[in-house]
C-alpha cells in the first residue's frame, strides 16, 4: 500500500500542479499561498472547537490536522511546503512528513508561522487563501481568497483524481465496518451514546477525526434530519435506528446512512426494504450527462411510489410530486458532492462558475449540476414522519388523501434514510459503499 499511495499521490500532485499552473497563469498570478489554518478560540476562552485544516490546503497536503503550515505554489516550480512543527510541550506536534507524500514538495520545516510570514512582504501578483485573521500583514499586498481563483480551484475538485477516489473508497471501508458494529450494538439494546461509542471504536477514529458529527437516532429521533444529541438512556421500547456516520482517510470523507428496525417483519421494515430498492435504482442512475436535479425529481417519484404502494397516500406518484405532498416526507435533497468537505464544493455552480440555484420547490438541494465522470456524489433518499411537516399536511387541501391512522402509527419510528457514496463514470457507476457494506 505505501508504494501504491506514493504513486497515486504523485500523480495527484502532478494533476493539481498542471491545473493550478494553468489557472494562475490565466488569472495573472505569479504565486499562490494556501494556509492550513489555525484554531479559533471560543470567545473569552483559551479553548477551541476541534480543528480541521482548510480544505484547499488538504486538496494538496494529506494532513487534515496540520496547524499553521503554508503551501507556496509558483508556476512551473515544485510546490514549497512550510510545514509547522512547533516546539510545544502542551501538545504533540505533527509527525515529520512521510516520504510518500513529503517527497512531492520542497519541504521547509518551521517552528512557528512567523518564520514564513516575513518572507512574502514585498511580493507582486500574489494570491492567498486562508482566514484574514490568521494572515495579518501577509495579505496587505495580496489578493485574499479572490473569488475567480477560488471558483476555478473548486471546479478542479469536482472531478476526483485516482488518489482521491482511493481515499474515499478507503474511508468507506472503515465506515462500513463501524456501521456493522453499530447495527450489532442496536440489536443488543444499546443507547444512542453506546452505539456512537461502539461505532468510533470499530472505526478506530475519535469523533474529532470524523468528517461530521455522527447522527445516531433511536425511534422518533430519526425524524430529526441532523439530530445532534446522543442520549445515554436506553429507550423502553426499541422501534428503529438510523445512523448517518462516516470516516476519514487522509482528509477525505465517507458519508453513509443506514436504517434498521426491531422487530423485523413490521410495516416499517417493509418500508425500509422498499426505500432500499428506490435507493439502489437511483445509485445506478448516477451517470455522466445526467442532470442531478432530474435525479432528485426521480427520487421524489420513487418515494411517492413507496407511499402509494403502502397505502399511506391515496394519490398517484406524479400527483404527489406535482402538488408538493412528497416534500412533506422527503424535505432534503437527494445528495451532494463528497470529497474533503462532506458537502463538497461547487455543487450549485456550472463549470464556468454560473450559479445554478435549486428549483423553487426544492430549496434544500445541494447539487444542481449535470454529472460528469469523476464526480463523487451521495445518494440518500429519505422517507420521514416529521410531526411538524405532517401537521402542515393535515391542514392542507391534500389531507383527505392521507391514511392518517397509518401515518400516526409510523411517527414513533421517525424515518428512513439510506445513503451511499457513488463515483460517476462514463459507464456504470462505482458504489464505494456497497463494495464494503452489502446489507
Ligand atoms: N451527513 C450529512 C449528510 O448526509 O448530508
Ligand atoms: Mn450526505
Ligand atoms: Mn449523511
Amino acid at each position: 500500500m505505501p508504494d501504491r499511495n506514493a504513486l497515486l499521490f504523485s500523480r495527484h500532485i502532478e494533476s493539481r500542479r498542471h491545473d493550478t499552473d494553468h489557472i494562475l497563469s490565466e488569472l495573472g498570478y505569479d504565486a499562490l499561498l494556501i494556509h492550513s489554518g489555525r484554531p479559533e478560540m471560543r470567545l473569552f476562552d483559551d479553548h477551541h472547537p476541534p480543528f480541521r485544516a482548510n480544505a484547499p490546503f488538504v486538496a494538496w497536503v494529506p494532513q487534515p490536522f496540520a496547524v499553521d503550515s503554508l503551501l507556496e505554489i509558483r508556476v512551473g516550480q515544485t510546490p514549497r511546503l512550510w510545514f509547522c512543527q512547533p516546539d510545544d510541550y502542551w501538545h504533540v506536534p505533527p509527525a515529520a512528513p512521510a516520504d510518500w507524500w513529503g517527497g512531492e514538495f520542497d519541504l521547509h520545516i518551521v517552528r512557528s508561522a512567523e518564520e514564513w510570514h516575513a518572507r512574502f512582504s514585498e511580493h507582486r501578483s500574489l494570491a492567498v487563501i486562508g482566514h484574514e485573521r490568521d494572515l495579518a500583514a501577509l495579505v496587505e499586498n495580496a489578493d485574499l481568497n479572490p473569488p475567480a481563483l477560488i471558483q476555478r480551484l473548486d471546479e478542479v475538485r469536482t472531478r476526483k483524481t485516482a488518489w482521491e477516489r482511493e481515499c474515499i473508497s478507503e474511508a468507506n471501508r472503515i465506515a462500513a465496518g463501524a456501521h456493522r458494529a453499530a447495527a450489532r450494538a442496536f440489536e443488543s439494546g444499546a443507547s444512542e451514546l453506546e452505539i456512537h461509542l461502539a461505532y468510533l471504536a470499530a472505526a478506530g477514529q475519535d469523533q474529532d477525526h470524523m468528517p461530521y458529527n455522527n447522527i445516531v437516532c433511536l425511534n422518533e429521533h430519526a425524524a430529526v434530519l441532523h439530530y445532534q444529541h446522543r442520549s445515554p438512556t436506553r429507550p423502553e421500547q426499541l422501534k428503529s435506528f438510523l445512523i448517518d456516520a462516516g470516516a476519514d482517510c487522509h482528509g477525505y470523507a465517507a458519508d453513509i446512512t443506514r436504517t434498521w428496525t426491531a422487530p423485523e417483519g413490521s410495516d416499517f421494515d417493509d418500508l425500509i426494504e422498499a426505500m432500499d430498492h428506490v435507493q439502489q435504482r437511483l445509485c445506478n442512475r448516477m451517470r455522466a450527462g445526467q442532470s442531478y436535479v432530474d435525479l432528485h425529481r426521480e427520487a421524489h417519484l420513487g418515494v411517492a411510489g413507496v407511499l402509494e404502494h403502502a397505502g399511506l397516500v391515496r394519490m398517484s406518484p406524479d400527483a404527489m410530486v406535482e402538488t408538493g405532498v412528497s416534500s412533506h416526507f422527503l424535505p432534503h435533497g437527494l445528495g451532494h458532492f463528497l470529497g474533503i468537505q462532506v458537502h463538497d464544493v461547487a455543487g450549485k455552480l456550472s463549470p464556468d462558475g454560473t450559479p445554478l440555484p435549486p428549483p423553487e420547490a426544492y430549496p434544500a438541494l445541494r447539487l444542481t449540476r449535470t454529472l460528469e465522470a469523476g464526480n463523487v456524489v451521495t445518494v440518500e433518499p429519505g422517507l420521514y414522519f416529521i410531526p411538524m411537516l405532517l401537521d402542515r399536511l393535515r391542514e392542507s387541501a391534500h389531507a383527505e388523501h392521507i391514511d392518517w391512522q397509518g401515518i400516526d402509527a409510523l411517527i414513533p419510528f421517525g424515518g428512513i434514510r439510506i445513503e451511499d457514496d457513488v463515483l460517476v463514470t462514463e459507464g456504470d457507476p462505482v458504489n464505494f459503499t456497497r463494495r464494503f457494506l452489502d446489507d
